[in-house]
């Protein structure tokens, strides 16, 4: 059945988003702040945020670049195995959740974990479970480039099983074999962004290579693509939309040795809208996908915001501010016509 031609979106959150810092900070922060009511913002910068004084003073040049834009970063540390009970505690209200980056698997990520030995990540993460602190992570191994989520899924149960009060966010899942991880632990939830929902490793380097559309975890396979969809669509209770909007320069993407990142943030809303109506999902599960089960999940009440899309034909810009957003310069179906704070 298709939509009607306008639809109301409430309070939309990006639960993984690329903010960056400086200039790239002002240049894209208002385009999510605008049409999201809040976002979980990477803590991957150079160096990455991982003090409270180094969260609390990114936090002020986020809410400074957006202006007045009702809008709610939602703050979180780079995880370091040494953070202790004491810094936790100290930290808390500063934070919504820790991120844990394997050491080098992507951009910024040098300073993550080697080995993950459940003995020496246990004073930490036994902390977080304790005080409510969930743990996102980028869960891929150094293996062979296709293999590595899917490798990683052992290392997902093995944390699971350790820390059953730790809530653990697989972060941007690109397989089946995350999908399938989700149901076996009730502390294993996940997001999934808008492009590895559209595409595949086909539409990247199948044809002529697509720099716009490279990015960590790389899109696999037509059937992992069946397995997101069936939970996206079907709004599976643990299931959250987190863009993983990441931004980079065009001179970093068009070039040799590409930067990995797609950047999506201006369009999200209106693709997830086609793509619901495309595959005849029904419309309150695109609006628990991109929103409520991240409130769910998180125990957080973002601004009230309602976002309102037409079915107009956009063009996609070539570029905002220098970033160039996949599908540029394509028509989509989807329009932003209004957004209402309150
Ligand atoms: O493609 C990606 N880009 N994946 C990540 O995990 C990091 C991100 C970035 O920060 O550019
Ligand atoms: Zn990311």
């Amino acid at each position: 059945m298709p939509y009607p031609d306008t639809i109301t979106l409430t309070n939309p959150l990006d639960m993984h988003l690329h903010l960056r810092d400086g200039e790239m900070l002002h240049n894209i922060a208002k385009g999510s702040a605008k049409s999201f009511s809040g976002a979980i913002i990477m803590p991957n910068l150079v160096p990455p945020v991982s003090t409270k004084e180094d969260v609390t003073a990114y936090k002020a040049r986020i809410l400074e670049a957006i202006g007045d834009e009702r809008f709610t970063p939602y703050m979180t540390l780079f995880f370091k195995p040494g953070y202790d009970r004491t810094f936790l505690e100290s930290v808390k209200e500063e934070i919504t959740a820790i991120k844990l980056y394997p050491a080098g698997i992507t951009t910024n990520s040098e300073g993550g974990v080697s080995g993950f030995d459940v003995e020496e990540l246990r004073p930490a993460l036994e902390a977080m479970g304790e005080l409510g602190i969930p743990l996102c992570v980028h869960g891929e191994t150094n293996g062979f480039v296709m293999d590595r989520e899917a490798e990683f899924v052992p290392i997902y149960e093995k944390l699971a099983a350790a820390f059953p009060k730790l809530k653990i966010i697989m972060e941007h899942i690109t397989t089946k074999e995350s999908v399938a991880a989700l149901d076996r632990f009730e502390n294993l939830y996940a997001t999934i962004t808008v492009h590895h929902l559209i595409i595949t490793l086909d539409d990247v380097a199948g044809g002529m290579l697509r720099p716009h559309l490279f990015c960590k975890p790389i899109a696999k396979r037509p059937e992992d693509r069946e397995a997101l969809l069936k939970v996206a669509l079907g709004a599976h209770p643990k299931v959250m939309f987190g863009s993983d909007s990441a931004p980079h320069p065009r001179h970093a993407k068009e070039s040799c040795g590409c930067a990995a990142g797609v950047f999506t943030a201006p369009i999200a809303l209106q693709l997830l809208t086609q793509l619901f109506e495309h595959h005849g999902a029904p419309l309150e599960n695109l609006q628990k996908f991109i929103s409520n089960t991240a409130q769910n999940i998180y125990g957080i009440t973002p601004p009230k915001k309602r976002v309102i899309l037409e079915r107009k034909p956009f063009t996609v810009p070539q570029e905002y501010n220098g970033v160039v957003p996949m599908y540029a310069e394509e028509n989509i179906d989807y329009t932003i016509k209004e957004i209402i704070n309150g």
